[in-house]
């Protein structure tokens, strides 16, 4: 996959014509590059992630939700939590901010094609996998069995909900939603629980595919209810990591001898299963 230009470390301007606010603390955010060239040119892989910055506050790396089969522009979902992600959420649609890349390895479409998956999704971990799950859904004959499990803290922290309506309602998707709990006020009906609990309620077989993100804490729990059930080399990860430059030169991201953001940030279990560290 090739970056945008040649000097990986120049970030490129792109204009923002849309924002959607998704959650109290996570809004969507659509972005074209200025140049018509460099927006039809610019490919990348579900999974992939770009570093996007704002002049006075920063530069800070990012998912890119939207699947590369829409070509016309790209899409982050990003919670607020300090200095650029808070001035993101102040963005203007119209306003610019400059990006680099992509980055990272992204899910591995070759050993995906052709095959039953399962998507384990936990909070923000959706944001990657709507890219993987859209670009399936755009090529629906060249994958088998689409399972999503996708599991949030509570009901109003749901993302991306007129998407889950339109994957739930599909006869070629099973889509289990859960979350772990419903606070007074909130309106539930569906299943309660930590994402885990709906593992055993969809029928897998040894050869599935599973792809995994969310919080570091949901994996050790999902790896151990997947134990034994698939084959650890079809069990891929998405790991998070602090990252900087996003192109292995400021070891910001090290798991031991991996760059996250140059090994990764997807990896399959038995890649990273005896690195101390990762999971
Ligand atoms: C490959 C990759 C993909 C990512 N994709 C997304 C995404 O799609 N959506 C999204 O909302 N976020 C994503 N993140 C996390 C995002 O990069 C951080 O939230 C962002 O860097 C915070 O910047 P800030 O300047 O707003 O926060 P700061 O002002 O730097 O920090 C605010 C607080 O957040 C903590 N913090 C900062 N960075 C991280 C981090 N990486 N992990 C945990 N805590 C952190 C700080 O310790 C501090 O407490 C991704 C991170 C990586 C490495
Ligand atoms: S972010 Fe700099 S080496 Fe990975």
């Amino acid at each position: 996959m090739k970056t945008l230009v040649v000097n990986p470390y120049l970030p490129i301007p792109a204009r923002c014509t849309k924002i959607v606010s998704q959650t109290e603390l996570e809004k969507l955010f659509r972005f074209e590059f200025l140049g018509k060239t460099i927006q039809e040119n610019f490919d990348y892989l579900p999974g992939q992630f770009l570093e996007l910055s704002i002049p006075g506050f920063g530069e800070a790396p990012f998912s890119i939700t939207s699947t590369p089969t829409k070509k016309e522009y790209f899409e982050f979902c990003v919670r607020k939590v300090g200095t650029v992600t808070g001035a993101l959420h102040d963005l203007k649609e119209g306003k610019k901010v400059g990006i680099r890349g992509p980055f990272g390895n992204g899910f591995p479409l070759n050993d995906l094609k052709g095959r039953d998956i399962i998507v384990i999704a936990g909070g923000l971990g959706l944001v990657p996998l709507r890219s993987l799950i859209n670009y399936i859904l755009d090529k629906r004959d060249k994958f088998g069995a689409l399972k999503i499990l996708y599991g949030t803290k509570q009901p109003k922290e749901l993302l991306f909900r007129d998407e889950l309506k339109a994957w739930e309602e599909r006869k070629d998707v099973e889509l289990l939603i859960t979350v772990d709990a419903v606070p007074e006020g909130q309106e539930w009906s569906g299943n309660v629980g930590v994402v885990t609990t709906l593992i055993p309620k969809v029928e897998m077989h040894k050869d599935y595919t599973a792809v995994i993100c969310g919080p570091p804490i949901m994996y050790k729990f999902v790896l151990r209810k997947l134990d034994g059930k698939l084959r650890e080399d079809l069990i891929f990860l998405s790991l998070e990591r602090r990252m900087r430059c996003g192109i292995g030169k400021c070891g910001h991201c090290a798991i031991g001898p991996k760059y996250t953001c140059l090994d990764g940030p997807v990896f399959s279990y038995e890649e990273i299963k005896n690195l101390q560290g990762a999971i």
